[in-house]
């Protein structure tokens, strides 16, 4: 049985005095029942303080995103080992924005996830179509070539430590989520081709959760999907009530 994972990607927002208020108010709220497995993906610089902060809880850490080399002269990257060393049990790869706004392509994507897995993090790795591919037909095979060339040359066991995120990239911070229909299709497309390139028990294994302008009134309908996992989720996740919300949405 897969456990649900709701992860609270901040983006470039929150300073660490908002951030480490954010963690609070969350913290107040949940209880120890918690139904999902829940991460929250602050800015790199709110990174140690968060894991001060969450220490003794069962919330884990994520980044936003790392470096593909393992250390040396790279000005301005963070390293799997230095996140680790934070405190990070999970780092985010190939998001969109990364994608489309720093041209990250699915090889440098490819060698984030072998860094990123070599130092021992949990991996998500972020898919999904424009609107323009969507409007062509093409998603799944978009997605589809994310997949086999994101993974590219990673194990079974590697895989084990990876979730998938289909995000849409006209679902995010538009408003416009998914209808709970369209993203069940793609979470099942996304299963069967890791069951191609893996086998049928990694596939079921594996968590593929859903981002793109989730918010308290749309998750219950996508999170009750039978191949939709949980949620990456953006905006909803930079205010303590939603957040909570959507996370209580999982039961
Ligand atoms: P929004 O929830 O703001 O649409 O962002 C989704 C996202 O990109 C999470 O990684």
């Amino acid at each position: 049985m897969r456990k649900m994972l709701i992860a609270g990607n901040w983006k470039m927002n929150k300073t660490i005095p908002e951030s480490l208020q954010l963690i609070h108010d969350l913290m107040r709220k949940l209880d120890s029942d918690c139904p999902a497995e829940v991460v929250l993906i602050p800015p790199f610089i709110s990174l140690s303080s968060a894991a001060e902060a969450l220490r003794g809880s069962d919330i884990q850490l994520g980044a936003q995103n790392l470096s593909h080399l393992a250390e040396g002269a790279v000005t301005g990257e963070i390293s799997a080992s230095m996140l680790i060393s934070v405190g990070c049990r999970y780092v985010l790869v190939g998001h969109s924005e990364r994608r489309n706004l720093f041209q990250e392509d699915d090889t440098v994507i490819n060698q984030k996830l072998k860094t990123a897995l070599s130092e021992g993090l949990h991996a998500i790795l972020c898919v999904g179509e424009t609107w323009k591919d969507r409007e062509a037909g093409k998603t799944k095979d978009i997605i589809g070539n994310q997949l086999k060339r994101g993974l590219e040359g990673l194990s079974l066991m590697e895989m084990r430590k990876i979730s998938i995120a289909y995000e849409p990239v006209w679902a995010i911070g538009t408003g416009k989520n998914a209808q709970p229909g369209q993203a069940q299709e793609v979470h099942e497309a996304i299963r069967s081709e890791l069951s191609s390139q893996y086998d049928p028990e990694t596939a079921k294994a594996t968590r593929i959760i859903y981002g793109g302008s989730v918010t308290p009134d749309s998750s219950p309908s996508l999170m009750s999907q039978p191949d939709i996992d949980g949620a990456l989720v953006g905006g909803a996740s930079l205010d303590a009530d939603s957040f909570y919300a959507i996370i209580n949405a999982v039961k």
